[in-house]
């Protein structure tokens, strides 16, 4: 298994190109189910995840091929479905596999889907989703671990659908499967998330008719049939932010182009608040730490356009080298605090109270944050260590690598370019 070695210390400075986002395309590769013409992604990143999802559509009757002339150009098509089942060995590897599900019912009539249980930061139910197909009509049973859902004769039938929480994967999954059911549907209290507008411009360029994406009511008028389309997709938000973050806690300056400081959110301001300066340049944007330092600050992980989840525990790092106290409160998964012991094996001063973690950071006196071999069981977490360590004193091992290649592409080649001492240990 392959591990990466970091010497703290180094300030971050240079220019850093933001990939398309992991989180966008992932839904997107599941809708290349939903048309029996070619579909055109660009800015594919080059993730494990994303090769996961292939592989899984392909099993379903996607034909993929790499394009030439720039890279992350990829052709997809599914001229008919080869299979409804999206099998355990698939789905335990990436839970947005459960995304096929919306996709296979429109246009299979049926999909059985392995349940993706459990995982590292928490339950994670799908019964939004499976509530959501029921009201288009859909018959769902649980058998054995996995969903049956069928839709009744005639196909799926528009509906109005109120979600008790704005659920990213379910307002998706509902997209896709509403897209060409029979009549009007209305997602009520649907996610927010600029993923969603992502995949409702890519629907909508395959000639489905969706309004409303991006706020929490969308309404999807049926179409008899969707068609190719080309579609870039969107720049990685949450790659944005954990560089940004890298800069902060870094004292660096780094010029992130390709990202767009409008998708932060309200992300933004929190970060403004615990020190940090943006300004905006021709092709992005740069950041800096303002003249008075890292300040702690107090977040709170809410629905987009609220502080992300997903960048909450690289929040936990910067606040390690703030001056001051922060607490951080995470609402939307249980059990994301994975960081914090590791964090912790590395001099950073952090005690959970509930679903609240209070850092004490050591700004003034200088970073606390030593090197040490550390290992992390998610995505995020794996990342919020990288940026410990970059500006730990001293070395830092970090194991089970793969979580960071799921979600990250490229990570060492770009922070070495901006200055940073990294290696990977095949
Ligand atoms: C997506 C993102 C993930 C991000 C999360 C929140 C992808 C591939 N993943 O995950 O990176 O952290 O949004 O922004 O895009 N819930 C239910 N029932 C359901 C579905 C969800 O109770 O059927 C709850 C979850 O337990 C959680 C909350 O709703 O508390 C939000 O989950 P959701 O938005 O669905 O997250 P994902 O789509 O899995």
């Amino acid at each position: 298994m392959d591990r990466l070695l970091i010497t703290g210390g180094r300030k971050l400075e240079g220019t850093l190109a933001i990939s398309g986002a992991k989180n966008a395309a992932l839904p997107l590769i599941a809708a290349t189910l939903l048309t029996g013409d070619t579909l055109e992604l660009r800015n594919v990143p080059e993730l494990a995840d994303v090769v996961s999802m292939m592989r899984l559509v392909q099993r379903l009757g996607v034909a993929s091929t790499y394009l030439p002339g720039e890279p992350g150009r990829v052709a997809f098509h599914c001229q008919e479905l080869l299979s409804t089942t999206a099998p355990y060995d698939l789905v335990r590897k990436m839970r947005a596999s459960v995304l096929v599900l919306g996709p296979l019912l429109a246009r299979g009539g049926e999909a059985i889907v392995s349940m993706p249980g459990g995982c590292a930061i928490g339950t994670r139910p799908i019964d939004l989703h499976l509530s959501g197909m029921e009201r288009l009509g859909a018959i769902i049973e649980l058998s054995q671990g996995y969903v049956t859902a069928r839709a009744p004769a005639g196909g799926l039938k528009g509906a109005r659908i109120e979600l008790t929480q704005p659920s990213v994967g379910a307002t998706e999954n509902l997209l896709m499967a509403a897209a060409t059911a029979k009549g009007t549907t209305t997602i009520i209290g649907a996610a927010r998330e600029p993923e969603i507008v992502d995949l409702a411009l890519l629907l909508s360029s395959m000639g489905a008719a969706i309004e409303g994406a991006g706020t929490s009511t969308i309404t999807i008028e049926g179409v008899a049939q969707l068609h190719g389309a080309v579609h870039s997709i969107m720049p990685d938000r949450i790659e944005a932010g954990t560089y940004v973050m890298a800069a902060g806690i870094t004292g660096g300056r780094l010029h992130i182009t390709g990202g767009d400081l409008g998708l932060l959110g309200g992300a933004r301001e929190k970060l403004e608040e615990a020190g940090l300066q943006f300004t905006d340049t021709a092709d992005g944007f740069a950041v800096s730490v303002a003249s008075e330092g890292l300040r702690g600050t107090d977040v709170m992980t809410r629905p987009y356009p609220g502080f992300p989840t997903d960048l909450q525990a690289q929040f936990m790092a910067l606040m390690c080298n703030a001056e001051g106290a922060s607490m951080i409160t995470e609402t939307i998964f249980e059990n994301r605090f994975m960081h914090v012991p590791e964090l912790a094996r590395m001099g950073a001063q952090i005690t959970i109270h509930g679903g609240s973690a209070l850092v004490r950071g050591q700004g003034a006196r200088g970073t606390t944050l030593r090197g040490a071999p550390v290992m992390a069981t998610d995505l995020r977490a794996s990342v919020s260590l990288v940026l410990a360590a970059l500006a730990a004193e001293g070395e830092t091992e970090i194991n089970r690598i793969y979580h960071l290649d799921r979600g990250y592409e490229h990570l060492e080649q770009k922070l070495q370019a901006v200055g940073a001492c990294v290696e990977r240990i095949p």
